[in-house]
Order: structure tokens, then C-alpha cells, then sequence
């Protein structure tokens, strides 16, 4: 991954352009149980029916099928690669719109989605709130957001910070960049940003509480996720798990979703809506011109005038 400025008044991105990240970090690599507890988690804090869902930073689409039972599902990531993988696994379905953006501008019309996630894709974000409240910006009232974090206020963390092998305390509510654009937050502090946004949080679940090398050898898969299913409501209030996921309500007076044909916004400008014309979106305002390119809205760079 390569760090990238989109604009120079514009938060660093982690580019994962060319990453194999599929075959470096899921596929083979022993992340079973991490999976599997992500979807356990998912599946207790997703609604049951939404009309538009969206994966903010989907990467290759792994969490996808858990919203197979939503009428469209918008797969969003900053890297093209990584969309074109999606689409290799996901296929061309017309209920997926794929779309290149960026979280710090996107690219929605408000009240566009009913439910969406950002899951591992905070932690590379180093202007959080920003994001969140671009991902606000775009769900409709009584929308569910699920957002997974990477939690400092972890028992590992903290064992390590008593017996001073690590420096970082992890109750202090700033987040601790460990590496480059990789940030574990504390809980409270992603509460209020989540606050700061204008969603209103909900349940909050712990996950991955047996992420240890020992334990994943010791227990057989079944026992594990079974093990962490009954632990994950421990997650409101004690919230010491490695990952966390908050479910999130978007509150206001209900409204009705944005037509598909009027849910892009121009991210330059915000003008909408944006009608396509062949194989562009132009924007009427500021003449920007969006790119569809072999079935993925691009909204990285307009195209040259
Ligand atoms: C660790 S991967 C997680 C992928 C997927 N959510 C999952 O759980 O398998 C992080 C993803 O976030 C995307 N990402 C990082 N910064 C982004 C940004 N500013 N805007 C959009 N996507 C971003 C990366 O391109 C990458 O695909």
C-alpha cells in the first residue's frame, strides 16, 4: 500500500491500488475465525430489509453476500483494483453499482442509502470524523450504519501497557497511529465522532476476542466462533475486544430514499443530480466530467476537458 494525496487540502489516503491484499492477508492465511465472527457480528446488527445498501471500502468485496438479501448494493473503494476483483467475484448483477471514490468526497446525493458498513477501513483513515460525516451526509433518516473499529482499550493493550512493553496508553481517548495511516481508536472517542457526525449509536458488540495464535490452534473453528458469538454483547459494556462494531441509526423525520437516477452528487462541487450521458456523468454546475468505465463509476479524477 502506497500513501497518495487525492488533493493537497485533502487528508492522506492508503492507497491499495495493485494490493494483493486478497491473497496476502484472507485467503490461506489462517483469518477463518476473523471472518467468520465479522459476519456473526453483521448479521445481529444489519436490518433485515433495506432498499440501497452500500460497503464503504469493500475492498475485494468479502462482506458482500451478507447483504444478498437487499434490493442494490453499492460496492465503494478508492481503489480500481481492488473493484475490478469485486466485480470478477461478484459479477456484473445489475444490483450492483460498483463505484471509485473517495470517502473524504464522495459522491451521494443525501438520503441515498438505507443501510451500509465501513468494516477495516477506518483504522487507515487519519481524519475519521471527516469521513463519518460525508457517510452521514448520504444516509436517510431510520438508515442503519455499521461501523467496525480497530479498539486501543484492548485486554491485550492493556496487559502490554502494565507491564510497560507498550508506550501508548490505551485509555487515553486519542487515537495511536501504530504505523503510517494504521490507527487503533478508543471507544469513547469514536462514540463522539460517531455523535459529531450526527448518527445516533446504538449496540455495540466486541469481536475477535480470541485473536490469539495459541487459541486459534488450540480450538477447532466451531468452538471458537461459538465461543466468540456468546462473548460479542459483552462489547457494550466492555468494550476490551480487538475489533468493535457499533450499530448506528441515522435519526430525523423520515424521508424518501433518493430515485437510483438521482443518487450521485458531484464531489467537486456537490451539485446533483448527476445524469449520466454515454459513457460520463457530467456536472452541470461545474462542468466536471465523471468517468463509467467498464462498469465502475469512477469519481477519482473528472475526465480532461
Ligand atoms: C483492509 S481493506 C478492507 C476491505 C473490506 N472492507 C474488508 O473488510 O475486507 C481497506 C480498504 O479500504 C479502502 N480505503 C482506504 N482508504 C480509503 C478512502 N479514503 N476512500 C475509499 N476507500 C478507502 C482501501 O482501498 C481498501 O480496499
Amino acid at each position: 500500500m502506497t500513501e497518495r494525496n487525492a488533493a493537497p487540502d485533502q487528508p492522506a489516503i492508503c492507497d491499495y491500488e495493485g494490493s494483493t491484499y486478497r491473497v496476502d492477508f484472507w485467503e490461506g492465511k489462517g483469518r477463518d475465525y476473523e471472518d467468520a465472527v465479522e459476519r456473526a457480528a453483521l448479521r445481529r446488527l444489519l436490518p433485515r430489509h433495506a432498499r440501497r445498501y452500500v460497503d464503504f471500502g469493500a475492498g475485494f468485496g468479502r462482506l458482500i453476500n451478507e447483504a444478498a438479501r437487499y434490493d442494490h448494493v453499492v460496492v465503494l473503494d478508492y481503489s480500481r483494483t481492488m473493484l475490478q476483483d469485486a466485480q470478477a467475484r461478484l459479477g456484473r448483477d445489475p444490483r450492483y453499482t460498483y463505484v471509485a471514490a473517495d470517502l473524504y468526497r464522495l459522491p451521494f446525493a443525501p438520503n441515498t442509502f438505507d443501510a451500509g458498513i465501513l468494516c477495516r477501513v477506518i483504522h487507515h483513515l487519519e481524519d475519521a470524523p471527516a469521513a463519518l460525516r460525508q457517510i452521514r451526509g448520504c444516509f436517510a433518516p431510520g438508515g442503519t450504519f455499521v461501523l467496525e473499529f480497530a479498539n486501543k482499550l484492548n485486554l491485550k493493550a492493556i496487559a502490554r501497557y502494565v507491564l510497560r512493553r507498550q508506550t501508548w496508553s490505551p485509555f487515553d481517548h486519542a487515537p495511536v497511529e501504530f504505523v503510517r495511516l494504521n490507527f487503533d481508536f478508543h471507544p469513547a472517542y469514536i462514540h463522539d465522532a460517531l455523535r459529531g457526525a450526527g448518527f445516533a449509536p446504538r449496540r455495540r458488540l466486541g469481536v475477535s476476542w480470541l485473536r490469539l495464535g495459541l487459541l486459534k490452534r488450540a480450538l477447532p473453528l466451531g468452538v471458537l466462533v461459538a465461543l466468540d458469538r456468546l462473548l460479542q454483547p459483552l462489547g457494550s459494556a466492555a468494550p476490551l475486544a480487538p475489533s468493535l462494531f457499533v450499530q448506528c441509526l441515522a435519526p430525523g423525520a423520515a424521508a424518501p430514499l433518493a430515485p437510483a437516477e438521482a443518487m450521485f452528487r458531484c464531489p467537486q462541487c456537490g451539485h446533483t443530480p448527476l445524469a449520466r450521458q454515454g459513457d460520463a456523468l457530467p456536472c452541470p454546475a461545474c462542468g466536471a466530467r465523471w468517468p463509467v468505465r467498464d462498469g465502475i463509476h469512477d469519481f477519482k479524477e473528472p475526465l480532461a476537458p
